[in-house]
């Protein structure tokens, strides 16, 4: 990240059903509480172009036809809005961004699990983000039967495109964070997204709070 961005962007990571949602509500009560502003980005969408993608790539009727190569340039798309849209101009404001999902759900979904290759995955993400580069991501590993069955019963009657991926899906969506996350442990943090919530909470947060302490964002409790 350049000098100019005095924030710290921090991803949440996972297959469906991890729940990133009910942590990051979490850990932003956390921030808040010790006085730290906050901005919440969620991938797709995010922007109001980022929401008509999202909409396309996921609940749209004509989406079924939609190849990987497309969807991979228009979750790129989406990203490349926020960034410049939101995200920058957050941390340049000294804000904690908390991406629901950034440039490595690119990587597992499209690369890992829809056998993308990853040269043009790697360099379509590196164009969308530019130097905007989370310094912590936080992986919630769950087994693919877990992801399928909260995604079953989640979906309302009409699943949405996402949803109708079958257990081999989440199966290559769980490998593919887990063998990215060991390419690069310097920025990955993996927990059990099976554990309690309460653990979670507690372990996310002693993270965060040291991760902002090395980047010199005084924490006070
Ligand atoms: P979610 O809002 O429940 O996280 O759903 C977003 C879906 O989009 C989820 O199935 C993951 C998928 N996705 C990708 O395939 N690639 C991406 O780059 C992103 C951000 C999401």
């Amino acid at each position: 990240m350049s000098s100019q961005q005095t924030g710290v962007l921090i991803s949440f990571e996972g297959a469906e059903g991890s729940g990133k949602s009910t942590q990051i509500d979490r850990l932003v009560t956390h921030l808040e509480k010790s006085g730290h502003e906050v901005l919440v980005t969620r991938e797709p969408g995010g922007t109001e172009i980022g929401e008509e993608i999202r909409h396309l790539l996921i609940h749209s009727k004509s989406n079924s036809a939609m190849t990987p190569e497309a969807e991979l340039l228009l979750f790129a798309a989406s990203r490349a809005q926020l960034v410049r849209e939101c995200i920058l101009p957050a941390l340049t404001t000294g804000k904690v961004v908390i991406c629901d999902r950034f440039l490595d759900s690119t990587t597992v979904y499209q690369g890992a699990a829809r056998s993308i290759a990853m040269d043009p995955v790697n360099q379509i993400n590196a164009f969308a983000v530019g130097d905007v580069i989370p310094s912590l991501t936080i992986v919630l590993d769950v087994p693919a039967e877990v992801s399928l069955s909260r995604v079953k019963r989640r979906a309302s009657d009409l699943p949405d495109r996402m949803e109708q991926e079958n257990i081999d899906f989440y199966r290559l969506v769980r490998e593919g964070y887990l063998i990215l996350a060991k390419s690069l442990p310097e920025r990955f943090y993996v927990l059990d997204g099976t554990s309690a919530i309460e653990e979670l909470d507690t372990a996310i947060w002693e993270k965060v709070k040291t991760h902002l302490e090395k980047k010199e964002l005084s924490c006070s409790n």
